[in-house]
């Protein structure tokens, strides 16, 4: 029988990222080479300014970088139009900011549907689905709150349900535990493990929380803007 190559979701090869001219020139990224595997968790982890959220922003195509290549399901998102990588991140990739971005105005389950919203799906099924996804991260019965009603940690759960709920091949989070309690956060690494496993979706987590890190496929260290191990877990 021959083998097939585990499939690559995402490839990063010389990557390089600066914020800024002159003086004020910081140098985020420092040359990255990573893949992130078909249906794999990845943990990304290091000290603080080490380069983790530019990373994923470029990983996610929110971002940018300088030099060097990276390729999501074989695709250069720094090569497209913007209208084109707009529906190619709709389509294949969700985002959990480390700020939650959520919109104020909206309640958490039409923050929740946006994705769906922007995809076509009507406003009754879009809110439907929205609502399903918060009972899975257990604030189902909060649904017609606004975010400013919600603690840190809800309104984390909300950015991870909204997060999830267009089914994105990619799910890309940044610190996605950092406002939770142990036992919630092992709820939302267990729902986000399933969803890796299930359908083999990928998942970039960036965290310094190490009570989740049993919950990783391979762990990337981080440092001063390079990867500096990837270690496979057991
Ligand atoms: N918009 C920006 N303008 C200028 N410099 C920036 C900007 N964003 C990040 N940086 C700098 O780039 C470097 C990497 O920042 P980044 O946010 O990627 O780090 P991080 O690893 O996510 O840190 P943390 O764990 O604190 O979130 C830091 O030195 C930071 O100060
Ligand atoms: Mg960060």
């Amino acid at each position: 029988m021959v083998e097939t190559a585990t499939e690559i979701a995402v490839s990063c090869a010389g990557v390089t990222k600066a914020y800024g001219s002159g003086q004020a020139r910081v140098t985020a990224l420092r040359g990255i080479d990573l893949e992130v595997r078909q249906g794999e968790l990845l943990m990304l982890v290091g000290p603080s300014g080490c380069g983790k959220t530019t990373l994923i922003s470029v990983i996610a195509g929110i971002l940018d970088h300088d030099d060097g290549e990276c390729r999501v399901f074989g695709e250069d998102l720094k090569a497209m139009s913007g209208s084109r990588r707009t529906r190619f991140r709709g389509d294949n990739i969700g985002f959990v900011f480390q700020q939650f971005n959520l919109i104020p105005t909206l309640t958490i389950a039409e923050n929740v549907a946006v994705p769906l919203l922007i995809a076509g799906v009507s406003r009754r099924e879009a809110v439907g689905r929205g609502r399903d996804l918060l009972n899975r991260v257990a604030i189902g019965d909060r649904w017609t709150a606004l975010p400013s009603k919600l603690s840190g940690g809800q309104q984390q759960r909300v950015a991870i349900a909204r997060a999830l709920v267009h089914n994105p091949r990619l799910i890309v989070c940044d610190e996605p535990t950092s406002s939770l309690d142990h036992e919630t956060g092992h709820k939302v690494m267990e729902l986000m493990r399933e969803v890796a496993a299930g359908d083999g979706r990928s998942l970039v987590v960036v965290t310094h929380d190490s009570r989740i890190f049993e919950f990783a496929d391979r762990i990337a260290r981080m440092d001063d803007g390079r990867i500096v191990s990837v270690t496979e877990k057991a």
